[in-house]
């Protein structure tokens, strides 16, 4: 067959739709693999940073990117009709909510009329993008079969989720387990060989409804998980037990346990968002997925907690949040990268202004936020900064803070991460979230 010999000997082209988070590392792999790669994404600013060679993901490489675009290997580009040229075409595209939590999938729909318009005989299309069971199949696939291509013949159709954990050092694209799930069994031939060159583990499954589930089960399933430690950890503060110590316990378990952590909310793109895909699908088919509902409530009501705990902690020390200056410490998703979206610390942010606290933040990888309309640049983590705040608030335990300096300057500290768990001194002025 003609495609896989041009996969085999990689003188395939490769599109890349969407260079986010996703998108330009894979583009970046595919390019470095040997395939000549076109990124293709809607906002102009992007495309000129890559084809500048300026690096804006934290998991690509500044000198990967660089050699890639100087050699040519990788181009990008806001011309959709380059996708003409390509014989591989993989989606990356955002998936996120309506504001009442339903699935967006406009970017999805905008791609494939693109799609659409420029297939051809012999043409991969996989998408990569989070989304609910039978998107592959129910949007993408009957649009390019319209344009007179069959699918197993001369158009190959699969779904191969992207699992990538941002910041993670040990697993990449290149090493994580790629699940691909074709239309037919030469779909998903055809997208195992393509993914074959780059990616060191494929893992073929029976249809794209499968891996769309697996991927929305691996998120559910943390959203569940990190909703039972926080309602235990509601139940342990009321209780006055540490559920740090409690995970710990729980954890030298050798078997059938694995810890996860309390925190002030889930953020980022994935497990906020997509148990969500899975609970609307299941509606169609009179189901209600009642553990992703609760694990949604649990897990959304945690600033809220987080705000009424701090109002308490300063009460008890004679104070109230009306005027009081809360320094947060850190306010992207997650430790140690850059992404903010979703992230718990703007909501809690959003309730701390409604109570009239003065706000201030230190992150060292957000230079400024927007909270509600309010603009917030961050500030150097100096003991003055420090000594001179009401309380800090740790949102985000970001290695880089100075655990030490932090707790000996502050008059006390609400830690929501247990980034503080190793600090010896003045513990009694450290407040967890249980
Ligand atoms: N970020 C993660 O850690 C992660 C992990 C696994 C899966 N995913 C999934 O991958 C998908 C992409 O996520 P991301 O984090 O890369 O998003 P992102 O917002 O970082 O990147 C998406 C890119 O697509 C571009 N884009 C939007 N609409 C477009 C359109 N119609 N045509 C062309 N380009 C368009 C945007 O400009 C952006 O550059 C989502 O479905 C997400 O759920 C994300």
């Amino acid at each position: 067959m003609k495609m896989l010999e041009r996969i085999k000997d990689r003188s395939a082209k490769v599109g890349v739709i969407g260079l986010g988070y996703v998108g330009l590392p894979l583009a970046v792999l595919q390019a470095k693999t040997g395939f000549s790669v076109v990124g293709i994404d809607s906002v102009a600013a992007k495309v000129d940073l890559v084809n500048q060679g300026n690096n804006y993901i934290g998991d690509v490489d500044d000198a990967e990117l660089r050699d890639v675009v100087q050699s040519k290997k990788l181009v990008a580009t806001t011309d959709f009709s380059k996708l003409h040229d390509c014989d591989v075409v993989l989606i990356c595209v955002p998936t996120p909510l309506t504001k009442n939590k339903e699935p967006d999938i406009t970017a999805i729909l905008k791609v494939t009329e693109h799609l659409a318009r420029y297939a051809h005989p012999d043409l991969l299309v996989v998408l990569e993008s989070t989304t609910y069971p039978g998107t592959t199949e129910e949007v993408i696939l009957p649009r390019l079969e319209e344009q007179g291509l069959t699918v197993g013949k001369d158009l190959f159709v699969a779904f191969s989720p992207e699992r990538v954990d941002p910041g993670n050092e040990d697993f990449k694209t290149h090493n994580t387990f790629k699940l691909v799930g074709g239309v037919t069994e030469g779909c998903r031939e055809v997208a195992k060989a393509f993914y074959e060159q780059s990616i060191v583990k494929i893992f073929p499954l029976s249809s794209p409804r499968v891996a769309e589930m697996a991927k929305v089960f691996e998120n559910v399933f943390r959203s569940v998980n990190i909703a039972l430690v926080n309602e235990l950890t509601l139940l342990c503060d009321r209780m006055n037990i540490n559920v740090y110590e409690v995970i710990d316990a729980a954890a030298t378990k050798n078997f059938g346990f694995m810890p996860f952590y309390p925190g002030p909310g889930v953020g980022g793109h994935c497990i906020p968002l997509d148990p969500y895909y899975l609970a609307w699908k299941s509606k169609e088919y009179d189901i209600h997925t009642r553990f992703i509902e609760l694990a949604g409530e649990i897990n959304e009501n945690m600033p809220y907690y987080v705000v009424s705990k701090l109002q308490r902690v300063l009460n008890q020390r004679g104070q109230c949040l009306n005027g009081a200056q809360v320094l947060v410490l850190g306010v992207t998703y997650k430790a140690d990268i850059s992404d903010e979206r979703e992230s718990p610390a703007t909501k809690v942010m959003e309730l701390l202004q409604r109570e009239n606290a003065t706000l201030v933040y230190s992150d060292p990888f957000a230079p400024s936020i927007s909270v509600a309309d309010r603009q917030y640049k961050s500030q150097d983590l100096t003991p003055e900064l420090v000594a001179g705040s009401s309380c800090a608030l740790i949102l985000t335990a970001h290695s880089a803070f100075d655990y030490d300096m932090i707790v000996k300057q502050a008059s006390v500290v609400f830690d929501t991460r247990n980034g503080t768990r190793h600090v010896q001194q003045h513990r009694d002025r450290i407040i967890l979230l249980s």
